[in-house]
């Protein structure tokens, strides 16, 4: 049993297989947050944890109550203007302009299992995991508005899943100006936040900083989750490392604009807010209607990140990713943009196709440029049909050539833009998110089509709908290359302005959903410029994501391993490129671009039809490596060893382990190389002490207990042999382990 209410002190404790969460209804019949952490034991009260003491200068709930402080008492989902003056999770402004609520505990209701929410992406046990569902309803008796505060307990991952619903009993409709989807008031505030934060080709680095005084908080407000902040986020205890230490995890179940917010008040104590950013949002909430946010997926461990990012991982898979995508293998695929840009014709394409088919890919996915008469970033987007100058026999024809070779097709798209040189435009400028007498924003030469309009995403299921039916397409590349400006919908009215955001997503949702649905066996990867879109409403569609524009192998290890906290390494699209690498002009090996790429879902971006004869053949053998350790590669469980953003930053390693402990892959990646250096040893991690392994196929087994606590020697040649090349710059090595 996961959830544990005891009636009597109406008290509710969350177990997880090791955490604990527990929250009591108040004397005033709000919600206090009691604890949460390592598990404790189950009891019907907690006095010990729910001792107060008066607090000079703050408001008392009552006179004859004086240490009944909100603005001192953890809450599970908090209001303003009654005294507690920590930011609120949720705001509601009724037609007299008042913005005081007071929502009083009602009653609470135990499911088992989770169902989807209806409307969007949402977490769900399909597979009877002992999951149980305890929504608590709140009641405001002057607005007549309930919210039901819904806690899914996923006891085998260490997951709590929050959400909020609010539903309107009332004759009159109020305004919702804030809405969050889940809040954790923690009694101290001894944390480091950990935040993954960057910008277009260098996005989601590591930055730790200790928790202060006053309110942090990372968000996005551009009408996409965005590379600058991504929404995971964790609280670590300054002394937590991969291996040990409290670490609670964060995250939002959404790809529109958000907040993550860490106050910590006069009293060192810490309140963390997830959900739609404020700052864009307000909601009209009609009565007999209800708005339902997004969910937020709550984690804890006491022994340190790594385990964090799998159990997080292992939840994924198992409550939030298309389970048809789940184990299944992802091809390996060839992807023609930085081969050829706009530049290219039927030949061209099928010169790759026949590479590719030779080196043993087993893709390929056509990039943007084959639609409208796209020659450049300028023209084109909206009109989804096919270029002929450039596939004189149409999509359809092509997809069919590609198919005949024997790969696999995928196609780009980007279908929530627009171009003014389109004939879409030229239709329905209306359509375009902007405001009315002003100049419209640029940005990449383009446009944000209206999602909020159903007739908007009924246009772009036709065209995309037809096209993928037409090539019998086995992949989908949705790209979104620009966030929102002018933030104004024609079709909305003046009072629900501020909907767009959400609804625009909510749009974004609705061609997802009709088109797996229609289409259940095509792939789909999401894209944002590369990861402007890294989230889980994307992951729940599309199981992989576009990691970075960046291709560059020595920028991907900082990505990718950022990356790695708060997401599988089957979701991070990795490809292969030319060196000098396109977007930064640095020059790597083959050899160190594939190792990289081959911790993720692989691939080649370079024209693979004008290799050299060497180069051909390297690519041939990565091809046939990458098949033969594939799941381990994209599923195996990945521990971080030795971290980029730390020290001077000049090495990371990092093992894959399969889940029988047999088979492992382990990487170090060297920046620079050092002369003269000191000793080396790589410490693995994730074996089995008791089993003896090879690596690399020597001669010499080792148990695993020596090379997690001895480590692995290596000198500094390449292969070990006195007098070969000394390993250089952007250098790395792979180690099989292999159970004997
Ligand atoms: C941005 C993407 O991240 C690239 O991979 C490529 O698809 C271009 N857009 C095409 O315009």
């Amino acid at each position: 049993m996961a959830i544990h209410v005891d009636e009597a002190h109406q008290l509710f404790h969350l177990q997880t297989a090791t955490t604990s969460y527990i929250f009591q209804v108040l004397a005033n019949g709000q919600l206090g947050q009691l604890y949460y952490g390592s598990q404790v034991h189950v009891r019907p009260e907690y006095a010990n944890l729910t001792k107060r003491e008066l607090k000079n200068s703050m408001p008392a709930y009552a006179l004859d109550q004086p240490t009944y402080q909100l603005d001192a008492i953890k809450q599970e989902y908090a209001a303003f203007g009654t005294g507690d003056y920590h930011r609120p999770a949720y705001q509601v402004t009724q037609t007299n302009g008042s913005r005081i609520t007071d929502f009083i505990y009602d009653h609470y209701e135990v499911k088992q299992g989770k169902q989807r929410l209806t409307g969007f992406p949402s977490t769900f046990d399909d597979s009877g995991d002992d999951v149980e569902t305890l929504v608590i309803y709140l009641h405001d008796e002057v607005t007549k508005l309930e919210i039901a505060l819904n806690y899914t307990v996923f006891p085998n991952q260490d997951v709590i899943v929050r959400s909020a619903t609010f539903l309107n009993h009332g004759t009159d409709a109020v305004t919702l100006n804030s809405a969050l989807s889940g809040q954790l008031d923690l009694p101290d505030a001894d944390y480091d936040m950990v935040q993954f934060s960057g910008g277009w080709a260098r996005e989601r680095h590591l930055i730790r900083t200790h928790l202060r005084s006053g309110i942090q908080a990372i968000d996005s407000v551009r009408g996409s989750s965005s590379p600058q902040q991504n929404p995971f986020m964790m609280l670590a205890r300054p002394e937590t490392t991969e291996d040990a230490g409290g670490v609670f995890g964060f995250n939002l179940v959404y790809s529109g604009n958000f907040l993550d917010q860490v106050e910590v008040d006069h009293y060192d104590t810490t309140r963390v807010l997830v959900g739609i950013n404020p700052e864009t949002f307000a909601w009209q909430l009609m009565p007999d209607k209800s708005f339902q946010t997004p969910e937020c997926v709550f984690s804890y461990t006491a022994n340190g990140m790594n385990q964090l990012s799998q159990q997080l991982a292992t939840f994924y898979s198992e409550h939030l990713v298309n389970s048809q995508y789940v184990k299944k293998e992802r091809p390996i695929l060839v992807n023609n943009w930085e081969a050829t840009y706009f530049d290219f014709d039927e030949e061209k394409l099928l010169k790759i196709v026949r590479k590719a088919k030779e080196l043993g890919i087993e893709m390929f996915v056509l990039d943007d440029g084959w639609f409208g008469h796209r020659d450049d970033d300028h023209t084109s987007l909206g009109d989804w049909f096919v270029d002929h100058s450039k596939l004189p026999n149409g999509i359809g024809d092509f997809a069919g050539k590609v198919h005949h070779l024997g790969l696999q097709f995928g196609l780009w798209f980007e279908p929530e833009m627009i171009s003014i040189d389109s004939e879409l435009y030229r239709t329905h400028p209306e359509w375009v998110i902007h405001a009315p007498d002003r100049r419209m924003t640029p940005g990449r030469n383009q446009y944000v089509l209206d999602f909020s309009r159903q007739e908007v995403v009924d246009y772009l299921y036709d065209m995309m709908s037809k096209v993928m039916a037409d090539t019998k397409l086995d992949y989908v590349k949705w790209d979104m290359n620009r966030y929102i400006t002018e933030l104004f919908s024609c079709s909305l009215p003046v009072d629900q302005q501020l909907e767009l955001p959400h609804r625009y997503i909510l749009g974004v949702y609705q061609l997802y959903e009709r088109l797996t649905k229609a289409f259940p066996d095509v792939l789909f990867e999401s894209c944002a410029s590369g990861g402007g879109r890294f989230d889980l409403w994307m992951m729940y569609y599309a199981p992989q994501a576009w990691t970075s524009d960046d291709t560059d192998a020595v920028e991907r290890i900082k990505i990718q391993y950022g990356t790695s906290y708060g997401y599988p390494q089957s979701m991070m699209g990795a490809h292969v490129s030319v060196s000098p690498n396109e977007q930064i002009g640095r020059y790597t090996p083959l050899e160190t671009r594939a190792n990289v790429a081959f911790f993720g879902a692989f691939g080649y971006e370079l024209d693979i039809s004008k290799l050299s004869v060497a180069d051909s053949a390297t690519i041939q053998h990565q091809v046939a490596f990458y098949k033969a350790h594939r799941s381990v590669f994209q599923f195996g469980k990945l521990y971080r060893i030795t971290s980029p953003f730390e020290k001077d930053h000049n090495v990371m390693s990092w093992i894959a382990v399969d889940e029988t402990k047999s088979h492992a892959i382990a990487v170090r990646y060297q920046i620079l190389n050092r002369p003269n250096a000191p000793y080396l040893r790589l410490k693995l991690k994730g074996l089995d002490p008791d089993k003896q392994y090879r690596v690399n196929e020597g001669q010499r087994t080792y148990y695993g207990d020596e090379l997690m606590n001895a480590g692995l020697f290596l000198d500094h040649n390449f292969d070990g042999t006195a007098g070969s090349r000394k390993d250089a710059d952007f250098s790395s090595r792979l180690f099989l382990v292999d159970e004997v």
